[in-house]
């Protein structure tokens, strides 16, 4: 029978517990590690398990986690250890579990918080279901810099569009009540600026001014905490050689004393331990020492502090009340998820209808037409073939993308099956992987679509690259296709913005698709026949070229600005200063007219208003969007920043007014 652990509250327990307890709940064992196991539960020793895989091949579904060995390793820690506490198992759920959803960029695509908070609410169903009780996402982290590969995984380069989708995220893993089955803690992440990493390259050092820490890194998760986040975790790289695990600044005085935070601070994987190897701790010890007094209060899997944490308060290194807090903050989160009523795997975690349905529209509104010239898209009805080339027309892994850990290759429609299912049976599909063989096939073709892009592994965590281009091979398959005189709509799978100067200037069309997870294949080709009017717009500016990096549309006022006319002040001597494709941009298959703009005071703050109008001749969606200018002030200010957006669907002819509110604090 299980001890239940008659405890009347969260003091009352801790006031039970043995130091060597204390500190078990303090460390997050990893379930492929050869020295967790029942053992260490039974002892204790393991507060929270994370399901990683230490063997990380690529984007290669990984080994899913059954819920009847979550709940075995349970039943030992509830039935067989002192005090019975339940363990809190973890993983990482980024874009959906078993059906993936877009990358987050391609998510903060969609402009859609609700739609976002309904995904993420589906991933919590389905993780749930296996036991898991705490994802690490959202990754409430500003990219400015696509060469980082883990621009994939975060919601783009604007603090304010970043806040509402990291909240929105929030609300769907955990709900009103995380308590509820089928909800989960979750995790913003990385605190604070790991996004800053010098070169894109992952892991690597930055510079964060406080301005602009205050300003660009810090907004998304001040956003997170007032969203009741239930935890944080630590960014892996340094500021200005302080590395955030060992940052006290970040993680005490601003989240905990400025903040308020009352949640948990998570390490990143290792990272105590790794407080070696940035070099201000000579031992674990000492990184154990630092970093739980900097504010960590899990170490994830590093073993820093199950080693040493003991031998740190005995020797008064660290003390009984830091530690106390540590863990009772532990012992909240665990209650906060209603695992000391039920710490067994309880929901079905079957999709309904509804749910998948959720899924494909946030899919739908994930996708970005950057291109439709002389509207070669939607496809007219009267085409007879359809050419479909590239290596990614039919690869189910390509369309899961970074952090694919569960989702089933099965479930997957790829391009050429949403397109297969819904075109017209009067339409034959001719398909080809091959370059040489496609741009054979092209000839008798009335349109040639190319799925091009990059495959998963070249994106997310460590996968940084030097050159935004087209990756190899893809572009003479374009352009071999192009010679052939046949129109060309090029679909873009992908991770990141890349620069694609020859794909502006020679496609028919270009839909930018990112990796769009399960129904990928369906959203797209329900763009591409017109049964979907696309609406998504860009959350990250796109370069011309790798060098204008970091480019990103809110950047501060300068003395010499560029004047566009003579093309003087700030500017390169050898490509245009502008973007590619600027931030907040993206093309539907009908227009949008604005009038009646209307700005007038309202309780200290403003009030704007203006009529949306749909002059074309389809229903659609369009993302309004507000920015503002603050014209003088004692710093120099953003160029533009974005302060409100809202989607409005409009019919044909149709208009309605947009109203937003600015506080004066916007
Ligand atoms: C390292 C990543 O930086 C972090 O985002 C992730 O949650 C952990 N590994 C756990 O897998």
């Amino acid at each position: 029978m299980r001890p239940v652990p008659e405890f009347t509250s969260i003091d009352d327990l801790l006031s039970r517990m043995t130091l060597a307890e204390k500190i078990g709940q303090l460390h997050q064992g990893f379930s492929d590690d050869g020295k967790f196991g029942p053992d260490s539960i039974r002892a204790g020793a393991a507060g929270s398990v994370i399901y990683s895989n230490s063997a990380y091949a690529g984007n290669v579904a990984q080994r899913r986690v059954p819920a009847e060995e979550i709940n075995a390793l349970q039943r030992v820690a509830v039935e067989e250890s002192r005090l019975g506490i339940p363990v809190l198992f973890a993983r990482d759920v980024i874009h959906g579990y078993r059906t993936t959803m877009p990358i987050p960029l391609g998510q903060a695509s969609s402009w859609s918080p609700e739609d976002i908070e309904a995904g993420a609410a589906v991933a919590a169903k389905e993780a749930t279901a296996d036991g898991l009780r705490w994802t690490f996402a959202p990754m409430s982290d500003i990219a400015r810099d696509p060469r980082w590969g883990r621009i994939a995984e975060g919601f783009g380069e604007d603090p304010y569009l970043c806040a509402r989708l990291t909240e929105a995220a929030i609300h769907g893993f955990q709900g009103d009540d995380p308590r509820a089955p089928d909800k989960m803690a979750a995790c913003a992440k990385h605190f604070v600026g790991y996004g800053t990493a010098e070169g894109g390259r992952d892991y690597n050092s930055g510079e964060i001014t406080p301005t602009t820490l205050r300003n660009v890194y810090l907004p998304p998760f001040r956003a997170a905490v007032k969203a009741k986040v239930a935890t944080l975790m630590a960014c892996f790289n340094d500021h200005g050689g302080v590395p955030a695990t060992a940052n006290r600044r970040l993680m005490t005085e601003i989240l905990r004393e400025e903040w308020g935070f009352e949640g948990i601070v998570v390490s990143d994987w290792n990272a105590v331990a790794e407080l070696i190897e940035h070099g201000v701790a000579e031992d674990r010890r000492q990184a154990a020492q630092l970093a739980l007094e900097a504010g960590v209060d899990i170490d994830m899997v590093s073993n820093a502090f199950l080693d040493y944490l003991e031998e740190l308060i005995e020797s008064g290194d660290i003390s009984m009340e830091r530690l106390n807090d540590a863990v009772r903050r532990v012992l909240k989160l665990k209650e906060s998820v209603g695992l000391f009523a039920n710490p067994y795997a309880q929901s079905e975690g079957n999709l309904t209808t509804a749910d998948r349905q959720a899924v494909l529209d946030l899919t739908r509104k994930s996708l970005v037409l950057l291109k439709n010239e002389n509207g070669i898209l939607p496809l007219k009805s009267e085409l007879k073939r359809v050419g479909l080339f590239g290596s990614s027309i039919d690869a189910p892994q390509v369309m899961g993308g970074t952090w694919n850990l569960d989702g089933r290759i099965e479930d997957v429609v790829t391009v050429k099956g949403g397109l297969t299912e819904l075109v017209s049976k009067q339409v034959q599909i001719v398909a080809s992987s091959l370059a040489d063989e496609a741009i054979y096939l092209a000839r008798g073709c009335d349109v040639a679509i190319a799925v091009v892009g990059e495959h998963p592994g070249r994106s997310g965590e460590a996968n940084s690259v030097v050159d935004l281009a087209l990756p190899p091979g893809q572009l003479e398959l374009l352009q071999g296709l192009k010679a052939m005189g046949v129109p060309l709509v090029v679909v873009v799978l992908t991770g990141r913005p890349l620069c694609i100067p020859w794909l502006a200037e020679n496609a028919g069309a270009i839909l930018w698709a990112w990796h769009p997870g399960t129904l990928g294949g369906t959203a797209i080709a329900e763009v591409l026949l017109g049964i979907v009017n696309p609406s998504g717009k860009l959350p990250v500016t796109f370069p011309r070229s790798t060098g204008q990096v970091p480019i990103y549309y809110n950047h501060l006022r300068t003395g010499r600005p560029l004047d566009p006319y003579d093309h003087k002040g700030s500017r390169y001597v050898d490509s245009p200063d502008s973007p590619l494709y600027p931030f907040g941009f993206g093309l539907g298959y009908t227009s949008f007219e604005y009038s009646a703009l209307e700005v007038a005071d309202e309780d200290g703050g403003a009030r704007v208003t203006c009529l949306i109008e749909n002059t074309g001749s389809r229903e659609g969606e369009e993302v309004v969007q507000l920015y503002i200018r603050d014209r003088v002030a004692s710093l120099a200010r953003p160029v533009r920043e974005l302060k409100a957006f809202a989607r409005v669907h409009l019919a044909p002819g149709e208009a309605k007014p947009v109203t937003f509110k600015l506080d004066r604090d916007c």
